[in-house]
């Protein structure tokens, strides 16, 4: 099957600017690029519409009636599948889970809560009980008559997939047109479909740069391997064989655990919004630019490469 013979929603605003940092460019004396996939639009948009575009068409094309997604209360990836599911007439359940009840709704959370889903909490930090929990309300609503659509952690199943080899693509149509080449992407990587859609991108548009995905959820033989098995599932459902080339992934700025503080990211997040007038997270991008401003000091870059900074979004987190 080809990628266009997929459903597919246009939630995503798109092509997303990609664009020179120039401050940034002069401050770190390397070329810097941004893609601002932070601008998708919808539900204040990051990389989940470009998953959600492909997962919630397949959804509605086939009948379901109700959708389950599973994730931190702050998911950026749950706000945006709820809103999505609430635009599309589907019936939402949001699966949120996290240490301990969040004693005032802010952040995403505010946001799932006014855009009116049924949200079900579990009181921990282990992200296979939420995935359990998920799972058994799965059952329950297929017991009471529902045909629900589930949408695991961060909708990095094969359809979701889809979403990033368009955005590889959108971005070797964008940097040719300005005249440039992109060297190397760089962007923060958690359940790994963004990172197995460039990768496969790569294969595919047979583009010789360098993907890093900056690891701010798992270890590096985990979140590597779980790319994998996405490629090549997402390669089989397309019908060719991925040649295991490309996956490179980096967790040395993930800091003591998913979602934790880093004064890393703390300084990334001053300097894109100071040098720049960008705003990045503390869970994600904060992360990944610091492992950009990282291999930058360190010249791990070459001077005359083109980086791209992959912008996810997620910068609601901010208000949390
Ligand atoms: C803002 C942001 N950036 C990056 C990611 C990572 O994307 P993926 O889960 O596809 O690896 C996420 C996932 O939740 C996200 O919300």
């Amino acid at each position: 099957m080809e990628i266009t013979d997929f459903p597919k929603l246009n939630l995503s605003n798109l092509p997303t600017p990609l664009t020179r940092l120039e401050r940034i460019s002069q401050y770190l004396n390397h070329n810097i690029y941004i893609k601002r996939d932070d601008l998708t639009g919808f539900c204040f948009g990051g990389n989940k519409t470009r998953k959600l575009d492909y997962l919630i068409a397949e959804a509605v094309e086939k009948g379901y009636d109700s959708l389950i997604a599973v994730g931190a209360y702050q998911s950026n990836f749950c706000r945006m599948a709820a809103g999505a599911g609430t635009a599309t007439g589907l019936e939402v359940h949001l699966v949120l889970g996290g240490a301990k009840d969040p004693a005032k709704a802010t952040g995403n959370l505010l946001l799932d809560t006014i855009l009116g889903v049924t949200i079900h909490k579990v009181y921990d930090s282990d992200w296979d009980v939420w995935t359990e929990a998920a799972l058994s309300l799965q059952q329950e609503l297929i017991d009471s008559g529902k045909k629900p659509y589930y949408l695991p952690i961060g909708g990095s199943v094969p359809v979701g997939v889809l979403g990033y080899i368009n955005g590889l693509k959108e971005i070797l149509d964008q940097s040719k047109r300005m005249g440039i080449e992109i060297d190397k992407i760089i962007h923060a990587s958690s359940s790994g479909g963004t990172q197995a859609g460039l990768v496969l991108g790569k294969q595919i548009y047979k583009w010789p740069g360098e993907i890093i995905g900056i690891g701010v959820a798992k270890n590096e033989v985990q979140l590597n391997s779980e790319i994998r098995e996405l490629c090549n599932s997402t390669s089989e459902m397309l019908g060719f064989k991925f040649h295991n080339e490309g996956i490179n992934v980096d967790c040395s700025y993930l800091g003591d655990e998913y979602g934790a503080r880093t004064d890393e990211a703390s300084e990334a997040i001053e300097l894109f919004a100071q040098k720049e007038g960008i705003f990045l997270d503390n869970v994600y991008t904060g992360k990944a630019a610091a492992g950009l401003i990282d291999y930058a000091k360190k010249n791990r870059f070459k001077q005359n490469e083109n980086i791209l900074f992959l912008h996810t979004g997620g910068n609601i987190e901010l208000f949390e």
